[in-house]
């Protein structure tokens, strides 16, 4: 897996976190940036790959991050490094409108026979996973000839004006920036955790409260599609209670309404399966995949049902750089490296490794209210001790202190309280364990 052109795969401390190298480049990207833009963890990189981030001070970070669950592979895997290269020394563009290439046909064919079902599939390419999100709406109201677009408290599906609606946080993503697309209605998350009446009764009252909605309160008949994630992501890595999502699928089919999984962040192996739907044995209409797709390139997709897909008149969809051929090689290496690597056994090897150890900081008194999540894609609820209340300050620490020791994690949350862990697939489980390692010392030491 590890080749020599990727970094030493050793935590290495050389500076202090972040080192004079990248304070220097802080000082300029403050006078050069946009300050919309933020940052999570304020070093420079300079080389990655397997599981480490090389800083321009020479620091080795453990990534725990994957840039946000895209580089699964890995951020220079040679499966996908080489056939970059070799794309794009024969051409980098020609948009796939214009004329075609094969590795378009070569990505679609292989979503079509990934993604869950076994029914005849379509599968069309773009650049980004809001842009998928916004082309799997466009797709379903064609279809259904519907207006409205139904999803989840906590959700998150993108930046852009329909997806931003479509996202539940207003701060940092909505606020101010509207007005917001129409015909967007939420429905409660069945998040256990949080769930009023307790977890046991989350599946079964969310589904209600969703019924009531969809039938009654928009009116069936309106509604072109319900999207969900498998497993939410920005909102909390909230894995929904056995059942639910079967549930909400069946409702769709039986009221002729798209179901669409947004499989962006969980897709392509992170969770253990190749697609987080599979755990419940659902059968989306439409998936929107991206991130993992093209091991660090841009490239997002949907793929779903023939005939829905089919509703779009040519012409309709599409985009300069949709399905560009140098997103699309690194795609096929990815995808070769997922499959013949069997990265998603892996992942659910990594939660064997993770899971145990993190449930033991689950005790009374604790700062960690629960952990959860599936495969590499892991998370710790921060609260205040002896309540359920959400400590985002307390998180914030924690990630700061895992930063400050070259381990990279994220924080994520509609209440900004969970610390999440998203390793790369092929992250040696020395450097995880060692990674963990340092994240249960921040943990038991910030109290
Ligand atoms: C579930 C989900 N949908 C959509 C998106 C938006 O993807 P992108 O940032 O590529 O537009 C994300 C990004 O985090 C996501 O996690």
């Amino acid at each position: 897996m590890t080749t020599s052109t990727q970094p030493e795969q050793r935590r290495i401390l050389a500076t202090a976190i972040p080192g004079p190298l990248s304070l220097e480049r802080q000082a300029q990207r403050k006078a050069e940036l946009a300050n919309g833009l933020g940052t999570t963890m304020p070093v420079f990189v300079d080389r990655a790959g397997g599981g480490i981030l090389v800083d321009v001070d020479g620091n080795h970070i453990i990534d725990l991050a994957s840039g946000i669950a895209v580089t699964s592979v890995g951020a220079a895997h040679p499966a996908v490094t080489r056939r970059i290269a070799e794309q794009a020394a024969r051409f980098t563009h020609t948009c796939f409108l214009v004329t075609e290439y094969d590795g378009f046909v070569d990505v679609a064919a292989a979503l079509n026979r990934l993604t869950p079902g076994d029914h005849a599939k379509k599968t069309a390419l773009f650049s980004t996973g809001a842009e998928a999100v916004e082309n799997a709406i466009k797709i379903a109201r064609t279809a259904t000839g519907r207006p409205a677009v139904v999803v989840l408290g906590h959700a998150y599906h993108g930046r852009t004006n329909l997806t931003m609606a479509m996202t539940a946080k207003n701060v940092p993503y909505k606020q101010g920036f509207g007005p917001l697309a129409p015909e967007v209605y939420r429905v409660p998350s069945p998040y256990p955790y949080r769930w009023p009446s307790g977890p046991e009764r989350a599946a079964e009252e969310a589904f209600a409260a969703l019924k009531d909605i969809v039938t009654i309160q928009v009116g069936a008949t309106n509604v072109a599609a319900i999207v969900v994630e498998p497993i939410q992501g920005e909102g909390g890595f909230i894995v929904p209670p056995p059942g639910y999502l079967k549930a909400v699928q069946e409702l769709a089919t039986e009221h002729g309404i798209v179901f669409v999984a947004d499989e962006i962040q969980t897709g392509l192996g992170r969770t253990g399966a190749m697609f987080a739907c599979e755990h419940e044995g659902v059968v989306p209409d439409l998936v929107t995949t991206a991130k993992a797709l093209a091991g660090g390139m841009p490239l997002a997709a949907v793929t779903g049902r023939a005939e829905i897909m089919d509703a779009v008149a040519a012409g309709g969809l599409g985009g300069t750089y949709a399905g560009n051929p140098v997103a699309c090689a690194a795609a096929l290496g990815a995808l070769e490296a997922i499959e013949s690597e069997g990265l998603v056994a892996r992942a659910r090897e990594i939660e064997e490794r993770v899971l145990p150890r993190l449930a033991e900081l689950v005790v009374a008194g604790s700062v960690v209210g629960e952990v959860r999540g599936r495969g590499a894609m892991l998370a710790l609820e921060l609260v205040e001790p002896g309540t359920t209340q959400p400590a985002p300050a307390i998180a914030k620490a924690v990630v700061e202190r895992c930063h400050e020791q070259g381990v990279l994690t994220l924080q994520c949350g509609t209440y900004g309280n969970v610390i999440r862990l998203l390793p790369p697939l092929v992250i040696p489980f020395d450097l995880l364990d060692e990674a963990i390692d340092v994240l249960v010392d921040a943990i038991r030491g910030v109290r």
